[in-house]
């Protein structure tokens, strides 16, 4: 397998393979923040900014669809203050892409999560960024947004008994859930190695990729390390 070093990859590589749906766990904010003597909220600041960095590289390199984790169900526990730093950072891209959707490029914008607890105005932002996006076919950058994925696995199983079903399958639970494509790649920065309640169904055949590096100083060049060595995997899907 090949292994490479940040100093290896400077300009984006050609790949062979991509993942077809990659899952990106933001995680090290806060200790990038402590590190530096400053609050919370400016680590996820600079988080939300290598989001913009890495969602985009993503679009350019042709990954069909992206989700980042970006607010669980759990996350309300926070701060107040935190929390609310949280909510104004997706405002602020909100009405960002809505102010320029011609930068926004050809990508569209999800959301995965529940709606209940997230502000009228908030919801409202992330409805618009969803309709005026539709169309576009570019790689679809998936939120995950007050997101828990036994929430999701547990409200696909509610669409089905509304539905009247009594007995259901994979295919049923795939059907009704946020976000259908199987996950290929999980990365998760910061030197944790943890799923964390996200994309439990969809990565039931992911491969994962840890880095030591927090989020906030996540760059291109450690997606690309990502990328080429999810390229050298031998994926069996249990065969
Ligand atoms: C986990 O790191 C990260 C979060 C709970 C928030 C992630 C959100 C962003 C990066 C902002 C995204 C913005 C947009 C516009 C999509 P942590 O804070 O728990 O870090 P720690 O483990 O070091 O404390």
């Amino acid at each position: 397998m090949a292994f490479f070093t940040k100093k290896d990859i400077k300009a984006a590589p050609e790949f062979e393979s991509l993942p077809t749906h990659l899952g990106i766990i933001m995680d090290g904010n806060g200790r990038w923040a402590k590190k530096r003597g400053l609050p919370r909220s400016a680590g996820h600041k600079a988080g939300a900014n290598v989001f913009r960095t890495i969602s985009d590289e993503c679009a350019n390199l042709g990954i069909k669809y992206v989700t980042f984790y970006a607010f669980s169900t759990e996350n309300w526990k926070r701060p107040k203050e935190e929390v609310d730093a949280l909510m104004a950072l997706f405002k602020d891209y909100l009405l960002e892409a809505k102010a320029d959707m011609v930068k926004a490029g050809n990508n569209k914008i999800k959301f995965i999560g529940e709606r209940e607890g997230i502000n009228s105005e908030l919801l409202k932002l992330m409805d618009e960024a969803e309709e005026e996006t539709a169309a576009h076919t570019g790689t679809t950058v998936y939120l995950a947004v007050n997101y828990g994925s036994r929430q999701e696995i547990v409200s696909a199983v509610n669409s089905l008994i509304k539905e009247g079903k009594t007995e259901i399958n994979e295919e049923d639970i795939s059907n009704n859930l946020y976000t259908y494509p199987e996950c290929d790649l999980i990365i998760r920065p910061s030197g944790e190695q943890r799923i964390s309640n996200f994309l439990l169904w969809q990565a039931a055949y992911s491969e994962f990729w840890y880095s030591d590096v927090l989020w906030p100083d996540f760059t291109k060049r450690d997606l690309y390390r990502a990328l080429k060595d999810f390229e050298n995997r031998n994926r069996r899907f249990g065969a």
